[in-house]
């Protein structure tokens, strides 16, 4: 969590730096700052640091939008709290006495308590509660007029996660950034050299990227760049094109990204389908496995987090009936540290949006570790993800704002239901006739989307009766449980509204109890084998004083029968159900929390990269 960025040419850097900081603001919201070398002095160089608790509209006004800081070279740094309350003091650039070193940071120092001991112990005085104030101390004892030597043996002492943007008082127009296990690029341009978390922070500027490695070293002069290893060696780096543009990040008309982001939902899972789909045949030579390869997979482990682990239970459920091979679907941060056996030829599936998640990169590292293959589900190229998997499967969502993620998601499921045939192929369960029929549907999904979305009014109407629920309750059974998760955290993380999703089946062992007068309870039904007892758990709340949301396809019109009020998506072959669904569930989390007054795209306490555990 937490964006950095730096800039040093030849134009003023603090508008720069915040602008790249606004584009970053997804990562983390609670205080910024930011720190230049300033012109006070020409003959003595000195380091200007300004910083605000809050959101960052506060360093804008604070700076007349940067324009009142003068200089060419600085960092900045959007903040989410890991250590130590969201306050000035807190907030980073971070530095060392005199302002020797100054750092931004991204990631955790996880032995950091012991390293300020002994810091402290030499004298050093600490005044925040940050871990990040320990790498600024420990440069400044380093540093003696060799900059990569003191960031060299800083690597060498600190352990965790970092991405760091570096400023040395008597290095004027010069920044220093190293990563390990957090994101960082550089981008060059004939205007100046940048690092940044993230693309969208420097496409105004540049398209020229380089996707920085773990434990390099970069250095930046304004006409410069320079990239070392842990042994201070230079090494020679690849700079790639973005072929993306900024309008891709940019609002573009909409109040919020999510709204635009729900929006862009069918243009994403045909960019994810179109590009794999070859004669009427899913072609997945991408992922550089053979057929032997595939046909001798017998067990798929799937981990995640978030909405991505959603994506996870979907297609458990999913591949279980189309492919008959055993799925087994676990949360990143759990898989981690429980000492998992996983049979011989287990493929091991990894999904994420960033590809940045700390628990799911913590996941695939112990997959490989014990010697299974790992194959990425991705958004983000060049993420670290992408980079350590075996194999990657690039879900063309392009860049996602909005904390609450949809486009992704439904860009994941696509992904997932394609992995579905291809391996349904290799093991002889999908045969021509199949894969012809799905594919020719799975072509159509955008579409459908399309028409859910135009009807869209008549879920705003209905989320504006229910924006004051204090508990909502999502309940489904099979594919339509996974949607329900996905539904209920959509709609928990932006409007705050207390929601849990149950199996329809287990509500009745506990959760039942909660159901009183006027409570909203979402039933999603698309399944028809599982269809009337799903309904039966609809009446059975209803009884108890629920009011009933049943969303499902048309043409189960008995819906009716026992639903207050009913969505109904178009139909699809049952086993994409999830792709139709989620939509009125994420606009209806969207129009709640927008009928709360909420601020939608960056709700509170959450960030979307979560690079920490
Ligand atoms: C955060 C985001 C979620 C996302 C999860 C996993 O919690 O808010 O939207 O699903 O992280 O992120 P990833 O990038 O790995 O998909």
């Amino acid at each position: 969590m937490c964006g950095i960025v730096g800039y040093t040419g030849s134009s003023q850097a603090a508008p720069i730096l915040l602008d790249g900081l606004e584009k970053l603001e997804y990562r983390g919201y609670d205080s910024a700052g930011i720190a230049v070398f300033s012109k006070k002095k020409k003959s003595e160089p000195s380091i200007e640091v300004i910083k605000a608790k809050g959101r960052l509209k506060v360093l804008f006004e604070m700076t007349d939008s940067g324009k009142s800081v003068k200089g060419t070279c600085g960092i900045g740094h959007t903040r989410w709290a890991t250590h130590g309350e969201p306050s000035v003091v807190n907030s980073h650039p971070q530095y060392a006495k005199d302002k020797r070193v100054v750092v931004v940071h991204n990631g955790i120092i996880e032995n950091y308590q012991e390293l300020k001991e002994r810091l402290m112990r030499d004298g050093c005085e600490f005044v925040s509660a940050t871990d990040t104030e320990v790498v600024a101390h420990l440069l400044d004892r380093y540093y003696d007029s060799d900059p990569i030597d003191a960031i060299s043996k800083l690597m060498y002492h600190v352990r965790g996660s970092y991405a760091l943007g570096i400023l040395f008082q008597d290095r004027p127009g010069e920044i220093y950034a190293v990563r390990k296990d957090s994101p960082l690029i550089v981008g060059r341009s004939s205007g100046g050299n940048f690092i940044a978390s993230d693309v969208p922070a420097i496409l105004k500027y540049t398209r020229d990227v380089c996707f920085i490695e773990n434990q390099v070293i970069v250095r930046l002069t304004g006409k410069d760049i320079q990239f070392f290893d842990v042994d201070k060696a230079e090494l020679k780096k690849e700079f790639t094109q973005i072929q993306w543009d900024t309008e891709a990040a940019e609002k573009g008309g909409f109040k919020h990204f999510m709204l635009k982001e729900i929006y862009e939902q069918p243009k994403a899972v045909r960019d994810t389908i179109s590009p794999r789909i070859k004669d009427g045949k899913v072609n997945l030579e991408e992922l550089n496995l053979s057929q032997e390869e595939l046909s001798s997979i017998r067990r798929i482990q799937m981990v995640a987090c978030g909405s991505a682990y959603h994506v996870c239970m979907t297609a458990r459920y999913m591949m279980e009936e189309l492919v008959r091979i055993p799925v087994d679907v676990d949360l990143a941060s759990e898989f981690r540290y429980r000492k998992p056996v996983l049979e011989e030829n287990t493929l091991v599936i990894v999904i994420s949006q960033s590809g940045e998640t700390a628990d799911s990169l913590a996941a695939l590292r112990e997959a490989k570790k014990l010697g299974h293959k790992v194959l990425a589900v991705v958004n983000v190229v060049g993420s670290s993800i992408a980079r350590e998997a075996d194999s990657v499967f690039y879900t063309w969502a392009g860049p996602e704002i909005s904390v609450a993620t949809t486009k992704a998601y439904s860009t994941q499921l696509a992904a997932v239901y394609l992995l579905a045939i291809v391996l349904g192929k290799a093991r002889g369960m999908v045969d021509e006739q199949a894969e012809a029929e799905m594919v020719e549907e799975l072509q159509r999904l955008p579409e459908k989307i399309e028409r859910i979305l135009e009807e869209k009014e008549r879920i705003q109407w209905f989320a504006n009766k229910f924006s004051h629920s204090k508990d909502i309750f999502f309940i489904g059974r099979g594919l339509d449980y996974a949607s329900s998760l996905e539904g209920s955290l959509k709609l928990k993380e932006i409007s705050y509204i207390h929601s849990e999703a149950y199996a329809a089946g287990e509500l009745k062992h506990g959760t039942i109890s909660l159901i009183e007068d006027g409570i909203l309870v979402v039933g999603v039904a698309t399944q028809s084998e599982l269809f009337e007892k799903l309904i039966s758990n609809m009446v059975e709340v209803k009884s108890r004083g629920a009011y009933v949301l049943g969303v499902t396809s048309y043409g189960n019109y008995n819906m009716e029968d026992v639903a207050n009020y009913t969505i109904y998506v178009p139909k699809t072959m049952e086993c994409f159900a999830a792709s139709l669904v989620v939509i009125p569930l994420q606009l209806l989390a969207y129009y709640v929390a927008l009928g709360k007054g909420l601020d939608v795209d960056k709700p509170r306490n959450l960030a979307k990269s979560v690079t920490v555990e």
